[in-house]
């Protein structure tokens, strides 16, 4: 998984570049590269690590052009190196590309083109797309050079086989840029008198909010003046803008030392902003088939890492709220796994940036099935809301840092407000629990700005356990997946060990590994199993761990007797009760990274979105 851009114009398109690729770290971070057509030859700048390094290396060359296209490394095939980088070039050196995804027959072609005579500098998949286009471009025939490389990259887009977005620059054709699309985001930003080829939109949104999603087995041509699209045929296509409603701003740090806190402190903006559609979204997804949807027997919920955790939560909405049993499964095995053929089955896939490929090869999957499908995403236009026949979007903004949190919450939100929806579609729930529901959910934003205040106590408590080898994590019912949510955002972050676990099951085994002075986290809001939790809490106590109760108002007085620290959230609704829950958690997550000096925003080994199987 990478990040790829482009930029034909009138300015010197470096500093363009590079500031789009620094807008695009998030989606891999092992090593960076641009070309830039200056004159009528390539100059290529590449280097290993973060786009900063590369930013370094380009200034000690300062290549001048104003076509140029940029590129940022998650390594899938080869090493994190120099030569591994991206652009790839083809053996003249005149032709140069960028490319995020996989060619999954690149040894079969890489074989056939060697035989040619094409020689190989990289272990990459991506260096047979270069190689291959210049072969096509020898024995193609054409008016003019332009033409030459629209035919020589269209035949190239039907011999690649795989997942692929591409951005190509030839030193034949100045200010021409041409950018393939299948099943990795491609978008084209479109400026005055400058035109953007990206990843994502972050990327160009400084220059312009116009922007024109690729399609799959779309190609596009981009010159100063204008933007030509061909549809999968070869058919020029009309070129369709969709306007991009997040500024600038919104897609920055806003003054925070990192995203994350930054992403925190946006929660109470997000749960506003992804509400106030809920409603109408919901009624007019009911609206469609409001029939089938009342007739809906199961339900698949499917996603990865914190989406997971999401949807884990949203197990128990759909199943309390509208009586529909409810399965959620990780995509990665749901693609693998058999399922039976349910009659009336609605999948659910949740997704922040809607290109998670496991998320999308299971969503294909249900379809396959003859599942109705929906995704609950973030990302307009991205692959996943084009795959499913309906989409819920969570309004949060764009979400930068590599740990979820703001996606996270409004996820949750969202499922209870489809819970309920369909809960009082089928006659589950009556109509007056359905006005307090929503009542609850319309305090929602409130009741997170109250919540994030807990910052400065929970920073605080930091101090004492930073240096913990391992940290655990208790909740039931609802709140057990806000423990495995806690446990993934320290990991994530901070490279602890850490775990969580249904606070019932300990004493069956995890209890074994607290230790003197083990920081365990009790999710225990005043309610049905408080009690419970109490015990749980003095079951580890007696183990020595160092206990930590995040209570509701009212239970603090219980657990202050067998918590060493007690943090109080604001009470909602039981089931809405884990969107708030999480919060010190995250803020827990970032403390501890931040004090062991992590690099928060872009942890060691992950990426934001991971494209790839
Ligand atoms: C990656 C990220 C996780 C994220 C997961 C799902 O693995 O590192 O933080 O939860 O992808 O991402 P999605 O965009 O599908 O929600």
């Amino acid at each position: 998984m990478c990040g790829i851009i482009g930029y034909v114009g009138e300015n010197n398109s470096t500093s363009y570049i590079i500031n789009g690729l620094k807008k695009l770290e998030y989606r891999g971070y092992d090593s960076a590269g641009i070309s830039i057509l200056q004159d009528d030859k390539i100059v290529t700048v590449r280097s290993v690590g973060k786009v900063a390094e590369l930013e370094k290396a380009a200034l000690q060359v300062n290549p001048q052009g104003t076509t140029g296209i940029g590129h940022t490394r998650w390594a899938t095939h080869g090493r994190p190196s120099e030569e591994n980088s991206h652009p790839h070039r083809d053996c003249s050196g005149e032709l140069v590309v960028v490319h995020n995804g996989i060619i999954e027959n690149y040894l079969t072609l890489r074989d056939k083109l060697k035989k040619l005579g094409h020689t190989f500098k990289s272990e990459t998949d991506t260096e047979v797309i270069a190689h291959l286009i210049e072969e096509n471009l020898a024995h193609t025939r054409a008016a003019n050079d332009e033409e030459k490389l629209l035919k020589a990259v269209q035949k190239t887009n039907g011999q690649i086989a795989g997942a692929f977005a591409i951005g190509v620059m030839w030193a034949r054709t100045p200010g021409m840029l041409i950018g393939v699309k299948t099943q990795s985001p491609l978008v084209v930003g479109l400026g005055k008198k400058e035109n953007f080829l990206a990843s994502d939109v972050p990327a160009f949104l400084q220059h312009t909010n116009k922007a024109l999603f690729l399609e799959d087995g779309e190609m596009v041509v981009l010159r100063t003046d204008g933007v030509t699209l061909f549809d999968a045929s070869g058919k020029e296509k009309k070129v369709k803008a969709t306007k991009i409603s997040w500024d600038q701003k919104t897609a920055e740090k806003g003054g925070y030392a990192h995203f994350m806190i930054k992403e925190i402190y946006d929660q109470p903006q997000a749960l506003e902003d992804t509400l106030r559609t809920a409603r109408t979204d919901f009624a007019k997804l009911l609206g469609v088939d409001e029939k089938a949807l009342r007739a809906l027997r199961n339900i698949h919920i499917i996603a990865c890492g914190t989406a997971y955790h999401a949807g884990l939560v949203g197990k128990y909405y759909l199943e309390q709220l509208a009586g529909i049993p409810t399965s959620v499964d990780l995509a990665s095995e749901y693609k693998y796994r058999t399922i039976p053929p349910f009659e009336k089955t609605l999948a659910i896939a949740i997704s922040q940036s809607g290109e998670t490929a496991d998320t999308i090869g299971a969503i294909k999957k249900a379809k396959k099935l003859g599942f109705g499908t929906l995704a609950i995403c973030n990302v307009l236009g991205s692959t996943l809301t084009r795959v499913c026949d309906g989409t819920f979007f969570t309004h949060c903004g764009p979400e930068i840092s590599v740990a979820s949190t703001k996606a996270f919450t409004s996820q949750i939100t969202s499922l209870f407000a489809l819970a309920a929806c369909l809960g009082k579609a089928n006659g589950h729930t009556s109509e007056a629990d359905f006005e307090k529901y929503a009542k609850n959910l319309v305090r929602l934003p409130k009741d997170m700005a109250q919540t994030v205040k807990m910052e400065y106590d929970v920073r605080h408590l930091t101090r004492k356990i930073y240096k913990a080898d391992r940290f655990i994590f208790l909740g039931r019912n609802v709140n057990f997946p806000i423990a495995l949510e806690g446990a993934l955002k320290l990991k994530e972050v901070s490279y602890r060990s850490a775990e969580g676990f249904a606070a019932g099951e300990i004493k069956h085994g995890p209890i074994s590994i607290i230790d003197k002075g083990t920081p365990v986290f009790m999710l225990m809001p005043q309610g049905e199993l408080f009690e419970k939790m109490l015990s749980a809490c003095q079951e580890c106590r007696a183990r020595g761990a160092y206990v930590v109760a995040i209570t509701t108002k009212g239970g603090e007085k219980q657990a202050k007797e067998v918590a060493d620290k007690v943090f109080v959230v604001p009470q909602t609704d039981d089931l809405l009760q884990p969107i708030l829950n999480v919060v010190p958690l995250q803020f827990l997550a970032y403390w501890i990274a931040k004090r062991l000096g992590c690099d928060i925003d872009q942890p060691r080994n992950l990426a934001k979105s991971v494209t790839v199987e």
